[in-house]
């Protein structure tokens, strides 16, 4: 059929040398996506993809889809339910992944150069913040604003130039970037275009120059990171939903009425008076990245963060990358690994320690409410007198972070912080949305510096264009209503699994195992997490056998799910509104972009953290026989592990 081609290896293609297809070509492969679009497995559709061997990459997803859509062979659903470009929505779904591959062909440019955003500013951001030299822009006179061109320069401190007339070569090195209202086709570009933005899409030309994959050295440490850990860090691609209309040439939806739900999110933060409307965006990252540019601005450009070592890996990657572009954010870190590790202590030292640093004129602490992925608490009370003396003694602002994902229903601002502003940040991609969409919120207490805070983070939000599409908020307006439900029912089934855990790992163990979970103080403070982790004990026959040890709780997993994969799910993300209990090593998942070093003081006995989410409805007693059997594969006196 068609005479083009898709890169086996990206690296190896630097340059996009692909051959247009023919108008019949095209033709065909829009006529087959139609078939395909009639077939779409159900599991394409959520936010989390299985984190097994179906989750192929991005690259082998296009490699099987561009054959399949060019060929003539059947398309069945159980086929396309093999193959996953991501394991989160946020990364790239199915659908977008399909779009950008669509797009990239009708213009002629290689499938895996093309890349979508739920944004129509981030196209460009990404190249510049990718960019180590010039970017020469053509064709854009309205991204002259002058608000965005500060953000660009003064804090991503993008070297870049508006330019007019026909591109044409820059000094060595030099990125030339064209912005256009429509895409031309690839054959007729400049020869020194290369990449071209266009509305939410970007189409890159040389990926030895606008990334496609990070750059890292030769011991993985990030060099540069690439266009999709941008888009993966500040927001997102098109959202499923939409993807799956603009596929089908179908109209977006209108923005549904959000009163209820902006009321709904005040009261779930504990501050149902609070002035400023939420922000409500496409993803959690993209309310964090605008909290954090507003913090940026309001510090002077001159920002201390102090964070968990073992936050959530998404939350310590944006930091990092605000921080090396920017230079005006110190990221300051606190371990809390051990057992008996406890947040406000580790907080106390850290403020402790930086007191007789270099004091920035804008503290901000982010701390998860409770902690990711041992659910630690925090006491908010004793933390409000450690911030107010750090402030007092260093004369530095101080302001509090809390992300509540774990337990959106926890009301942290009621009846606390009178003097510190603080900032509740939720992911609603978790128990908010049910897991149907992805998002994220900010909402403030009613301290006045809080109240700024948040209206700049808005003013953020618009310049990233990151508010959440109309899709997103049609999902998040039908479901909230049902979060606390939603979220007491999952904690009593996390309940019960976690002491059924704890006395069977006994049972077959002889050892004591103790599940990280909430505590009766974390519960008297309605902090209701579905979420427990736990390290298991190294059975007998590995006891000295450090690999096998290191490897361990992967195997664990992987058992636990093939023996029951009807209520089991290999994957990240938690908050889930379906029957399926959520399982992965956080290590090897959520926290990738943690270093060894620090995950490896989160294992016990040489045993990583095995993370299980539950949802409101399930087969309990089916979950706890599957349990059950494989702690016996692995404990029983005969297991050879
Ligand atoms: C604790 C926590 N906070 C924030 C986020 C970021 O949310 P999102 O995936 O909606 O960007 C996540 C994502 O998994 C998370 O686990």
């Amino acid at each position: 059929m068609g005479n083009f081609c898709c890169s086996k290896d990206d690296d190896s293609t630097e340059i996009d040398t692909t051959t247009p297809i023919t108008s019949q070509s095209i033709d065909h492969i829009r006529s087959r996506l139609a078939v395909l679009l009639k077939n779409v497995p159900s599991s394409w559709l959520g936010t989390t993809y299985p984190n097994d061997g179906r989750y192929v990459g991005r690259q082998r997803f296009l490699d099987e889809m561009l054959p399949l859509l060019n060929g003539n062979d059947e398309i069945k659903e159980e086929n396309l339910a093999q193959f996953f470009p991501e394991d989160y929505v946020r990364l790239g779904s199915p659908l977008s992944t399909l779009l950008e591959m669509l797009r990239a062909l009708e213009k002629g440019y290689s499938p895996s150069h093309v890349f979508c955003f739920a944004s129509n500013a981030l196209p460009v951001i990404s190249v510049l913040l990718t960019a180590t030299s010039t970017v020469y822009i053509y064709g854009a006179g309205e991204m002259k604003d002058d608000a965005r061109v500060a953000m660009l320069k003064q804090v991503f401190k993008c070297d870049f130039k508006y330019t007019a007339g026909e591109p044409v070569e820059g000094e060595k090195g030099a990125i030339v970037l064209q912005i256009s209202a429509s895409v031309p086709d690839k054959k007729d570009l400049s020869p020194y275009v290369d990449a071209v933005a266009s509305g939410d899409f970007l189409y890159i030309v040389n990926s030895k120059k606008v990334l496609l994959k990070d750059l890292k050295d030769a011991k993985g440490k990030m060099v540069r990171e690439s266009i999709h850990t941008i888009r993966k860090r500040f927001g997102g691609a098109i959202p499923t939903p939409d993807a799956l209309s603009l596929l089908k040439g179908e109209e977006l939806p209108a923005k549904p009425n959000l009163d209820a739900f902006n009321t709904h999110l005040k009261e779930l933060a504990g501050c149902a008076t609070s002035q400023v409307a939420p922000l409500v965006t496409t993803t959690g990252l993209a309310s964090l990245i605008a909290c954090n540019l507003a913090a940026l601005e309001l510090g002077d450009h001159n920002v201390d963060i102090l964070m968990a070592s073992t936050a959530y890996g998404g939350s310590s990657q944006q930091t990092e990358i605000l921080s090396k572009v920017s230079g005006q954010i110190t990221k300051h870190t606190f371990g809390i690994q051990g057992k008996d590790d406890h947040v406000l202590e580790k907080i106390t030292e850290a403020l402790a320690a930086m007191k007789s640093g270099p004091r920035k004129p804008l503290t901000c602490v982010l701390i998860e409410y409770p902690t990711n992925p041992d659910m630690k608490d925090c006491d908010l009370t004793g933390l409000e007198a450690v911030l107010t003396d750090y402030k007092t003694s260093t004369g530095s602002r101080v302001v509090l972070c809390l992300d509540t994902t774990f337990s959106p229903i926890s009301t942290p601002l009621k009846g606390l912080f009178t003097e510190t502003p603080v900032m509740v940040w939720n992911s609603l991609s978790k128990s908010v949305s049910g897991g149907f969409t992805t998002g994220g919120s900010l909402v403030v207490n009613e301290n006045k510096f809080a109240q700024q805070w948040l209206t700049r983070s808005h003013a953020y939000a618009d310049l990233l264009d990151v508010h959440s599409k109309n899709c997103q908020l049609k999902i998040l307006a039908d479901n909230h209503m049902n979060t606390e439900t939603r979220i007491e029912n999952a904690h009593q089934n996390a309940v019960k699994a976690f002491r059924h855990l704890e006395a069977k790992v006994k049972t077959v163990s002889g050892q004591d195992m103790k599940v990280n979970f909430v505590t009766q103080a974390q519960l008297d403070k309605h902090v209701r997490p579905a979420t427990f982790s736990f390290n298991l004990p190294p059975p007998a026959a590995i006891q000295s056998d450090n690999k096998a040890k290191a490897a361990f709780a992967q195997k664990f997993v992987d058992h636990l799910v093939t023996s029951y994969p009807k209520g089991i799910k290999p994957c990240v993300s938690f908050g889930q509104e379906n029957t399926l209990v959520y399982v992965t090593v956080p290590a090897t998942s959520t926290q990738g972009v943690i270093s060894e070093e620090i995950k490896a003081k989160q294992a016990v006995g040489g045993i990583q953290l095995v993370r299980f989410s539950f949802p409101p409805r399930m087969d309990l007693s089916a979950f706890t026989a599957a349990l059950d059997a494989t702690l016996l594969k692995f404990y029983s006196p005969s297991a050879a592990n």
